[in-house]
């Protein structure tokens, strides 16, 4: 979509011209999950598929908000003065969430705007159609208010709106890759320091092919919260005689010394994933420096079955997914990406290949699953931008 069909669209619904268009991303996890909300690390990127945006500051205090893709909804109008959550504004209550707290935060956002939206993420897939909305949000209010706001600040404010609005006790990864992305590279994102390096993502003559379950995930409604209250009773329970902050502190050989002071197995499991899960992402990193894409894939599939076998976020689609994945001539490495819980799964596939690893692929998904996954082949892109009046985006 480029700047002019953005500019056309916002004219049709709003009648008025946008001030400017923009795009935020979406994203997707190389390795490193269910770490952030753990202090370890991530290894995300941001894809070219994300949310456009258009906006329009207007002279009174509303905020009227309009989606091309829930099109049926209308457009949403909410008074600046009253930002709550509200189960009937949907899809809203993002962007609401982002601006109360921007607000809150000092940023001098004293009068309402117009905002359309329209994204290509599939939606409730896990490649962070929220993460993207909110940092969509985030640099709108920058550029329309002339907000003097760190772009650290407003993935933390993304953050805080998935935390406290919405009430999902996601960690930073999400709305970190989103608004730090580069185009061609991956970040390494130390989320008990948030220090990051970008690192070129050279995969020789393969592409990573994205593979979508299908089956809705729901982030609130899953087990998520439930992993993180896990996670955080495990580190309770080491520190009978340790004295740490985040499982991401430990390496594997003091977790192993002192894993039998959490007395419950599933949590030893759940806490085990954190620590090794770490440690991998690190090794794969350095993997794929090395230009050692084969290791890089043995660690995928390590994560992935560390995920389905001790995290247990996989469940039947995704693990039939990645499973079959593996058994592809040409795959170096397959694994789930983002909370798990159905959503997408990600293989590093030789390009060659690639037409018969996705026939393949999805006929053994559809016997057994009943219904076809889609694909798509992941370009990784720049994070959340305003976008240049006369470029293609
Ligand atoms: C979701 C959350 C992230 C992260 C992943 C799992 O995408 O939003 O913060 O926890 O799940 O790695």
């Amino acid at each position: 979509m480029n700047v002019h069909d953005i500019r056309r669209q916002f004219a049709a619904v709003f009648n008025e011209e946008a001030d400017a268009a923009f795009f935020s991303p979406g994203r997707i996890n190389l390795i490193g999950e269910h770490t952030d909300y753990n202090g370890g690390h991530v290894f995300p990127c941001a894809i070219t598929l994300g949310t456009y945006g258009a906006a329009r500051k207007r002279a009174d205090g509303m905020l009227r908000f309009y989606s091309a893709d829930f099109a049926d909804a209308g457009v949403i109008e909410v008074p600046l003065a009253d930002l709550r959550f509200d189960k009937a504004h949907s899809w809203t209550n993002y962007p609401k969430g982002v601006i109360k707290f921007l607000r809150e935060a000092g940023c001098r956002i004293d009068t309402g705007m117009d905002m359309w939206v329209c994204g290509n993420l599939p939606n409730g897939a896990g490649l962070s159609s929220s993460a993207s909305l909110e940092m969509l949000t985030g640099i709108i209010a920058e550029k329309l208010f002339g907000l003097d706001v760190s772009r650290l600040d407003l993935v933390k404010t993304g953050m805080k709106t998935e935390n406290e609005f919405i009430g999902v006790k996601s960690g930073i990864m999400d709305q970190f890759a989103i608004g730090m992305g580069k185009k061609g590279h991956a970040l390494l994102l130390d989320t008990g320091t948030l220090e990051y390096s970008t690192v070129p993502l050279d995969l020789q003559d393969n592409v990573i092919v994205i593979m979508n379950t299908n089956k809705r995930r729901e982030l609130a409604d899953s087990k998520y919260n439930e992993r993180r209250g896990e996670c955080e009773a495990a580190v309770a329970e080491l520190n009978t005689l340790l004295n740490i902050k985040t499982l991401g502190e430990l390496d594997r050989q003091t977790f192993d010394e002192y894993g039998y002071l959490i007395r419950d197995g599933a949590r030893l499991k759940r806490a085990r994933h954190a620590v090794w899960e770490n440690c991998r992402t690190t090794e794969a990193e350095a993997a794929l420096q090395n230009g050692d894409l084969a290791k890089f894939g043995r660690l995928m599939n390590a994560s992935h079955v560390s995920l389905e076998h001790d995290y247990e976020v996989t469940g039947r689609e995704l693990d039939t997914l990645v499973h079959a994945a593996w058994a592809q001539p040409g795959v170096a490495g397959a694994r789930m990406t983002g909370a798990g819980f159905g959503g997408c799964a990600i293989a590093i596939v030789a390009k060659a290949e690639v037409g018969a690893f996705q026939e393949n692929v999805g006929r053994i998904y559809t016997e057994a699953v009943g219904y076809a996954p889609s694909f798509y082949i992941a370009e990784v892109s720049d994070g959340s931008r305003v976008l240049d009046e006369d470029a293609e985006a």
